[in-house]
């Protein structure tokens, strides 16, 4: 059973090689990128690890209008479809919630299509395109959920 914890400074290398794996070069974070994101004052990191092997991570912070944002959310090719994104989401969502957020945001590439599933599986909607926002000139689309409550729209951030 994969433990959930924090973010550990000793992490670093182990979260970078990662999302090396995961997404597209011109995509993955840069480790100045990773390292900026990670020490963030409002960021939330946590792990999903087996022994010392890191099988999935997820990254986020809250947004300067209080919306819980998705930085990043990768989880190792071979540990995929058996629900590990989904504890780290679920996590997370609790971390924003007991943080008094009313919506999550995040981005997403176009043509991202796994990633696409599991949001939407997870309640987000597509809430505008990002033209031209991923390097190389890939759109992206910024996607949104309401979690304040069931029957609110997700309209304001
Ligand atoms: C997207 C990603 C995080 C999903 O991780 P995961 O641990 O495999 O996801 P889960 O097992 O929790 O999947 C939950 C559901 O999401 C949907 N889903 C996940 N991967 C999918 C895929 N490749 N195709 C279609 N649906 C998919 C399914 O509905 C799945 O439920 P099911 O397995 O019962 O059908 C993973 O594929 C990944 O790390 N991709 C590379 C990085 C990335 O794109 N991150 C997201 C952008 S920030």
């Amino acid at each position: 059973m994969p433990e959930l914890r924090e973010y550990r400074p000793s992490d670093f290398e182990d979260l970078f090689q990662l999302d090396q794996r995961c997404f597209p070069e011109a995509i993955a974070y840069s480790r100045p990128e990773l390292a900026h994101y990670l020490r963030a004052k409002a960021a939330i990191c946590l792990l999903l690890c087996e022994g010392q092997e890191l099988l999935g991570f997820i990254l986020g912070d809250v947004t300067p209008r209080g919306s819980g944002h998705i930085v990043t959310l990768d989880v190792s090719p071979e540990a995929r479809r058996t629900g590990l994104a989904t504890s780290l989401i679920e996590a997370l969502q609790d971390r924003f919630r007991a943080l008094s957020c009313r919506a999550i945001l995040l981005e997403v590439a176009v043509n991202n299509r796994p990633a696409l599933a599991f949001y939407k599986k997870h309640g987000f909607s597509v809430l505008k395109t990002l033209r031209r926002y991923y390097p190389g000139g890939l759109d992206g689309l910024l996607m949104g959920k309401n979690i304040a409550g069931v029957n609110t729209k997700v309209t304001k951030f």
